[in-house]
């Protein structure tokens, strides 16, 4: 969507407090011996105690509150009482949802207890390419120079991006135009205008190039076993600065 006065605005900030506010509340739980159905449920309280339902519950009739992926798997990850994390896993929690009809989108990944130098390497070039991608989104600039700055990043740190997966618009709805690439796509000529709302997410592996799905029907997961990271944050468009709805 793209916001058309203030109220529209306050209504997008309400609802991105609550998923940031659940996502680092499933952050602050993470350690071995949780079980992800346990983080869901530290999500789903915040979302319950602000009146918000979850985004892929109600968009998709997704089983869980949250996705949460963990290692191989990179994203729609189903919440389980037998998927236990343990020293060393590196997960991801995907926090989306809905309050008064306006939509938010937020994401982290962490590592569990120690992880190996080369995942916390992973984590923080995600997580920095996350912001050169905000950076680079400003009104008049075209929509690819967002997956432009996170390829960069991706080369400049040894990791590779995934393809097939991406940021979208949001706001009232989890998954609105436009599509978001992750890298450079020279055909897409879309231009960026102010007040538009999107969620712009990459996702950095240690080699894997793109996801498969699952037979569960939902987990995507990088066919050659190597780990991957995300970080994600629902922003409005400026001529500035974006404004970023999700921060912590
Ligand atoms: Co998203
Ligand atoms: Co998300």
């Amino acid at each position: 969507m793209s916001i058309s006065g203030p109220e529209d605005l306050a209504g997008l900030q309400r609802v991105g407090k609550v998923v940031a506010r659940a996502r680092e509340a499933m952050l602050q739980e993470i350690r071995p011996g949780v079980t992800t159905a346990e983080l869901d449920e530290v999500a789903r309280d915040v979302l319950r105690a602000e009146g918000a339902r979850s985004a892929p519950k109600l968009a998709y009739d997704f089983p869980g509150w949250t996705c949460i992926s963990v290692n191989h798997e990179l994203a729609h990850g189903i919440p389980s009482r037998r998927r236990r994390l343990a020293n060393g896993d590196l997960v991801n929690v995907d926090v989306s949802a809905e309050l008064d009809g306006y939509w938010a989108d937020t994401g982290a990944s962490a590592g569990v207890g120690e992880i190996a130098p080369k995942l916390k390497r992973l984590l923080e070039a995600t997580r920095t390419a996350q912001q050169k991608g905000m950076q680079a989104a400003r009104a008049g600039a075209r929509v690819s120079q967002i997956g432009r700055a996170v390829e960069r990043h991706a080369r400049s740190t040894g990791f590779r991006v995934v393809r097939n997966i991406g940021g979208h618009g949001v706001g009232r709805f989890i998954h609105e135009d436009p599509h978001v690439s992750n890298f450079f796509d020279p055909r897409d000529s879309k231009r960026l205008t102010e007040g538009l709302v999107i969620a712009i997410e990459p996702f950095f592996t240690t080699s894997a190039t793109h996801v498969v799905e699952s037979t569960d029907g939902w987990t995507l997961f990088t066919p050659d076993g190597s780990w991957g990271a995300q970080f994600e944050h629902t922003i409005v468009v400026t001529h500035g600065e974006p404004i970023v709805l999700t921060a912590a």
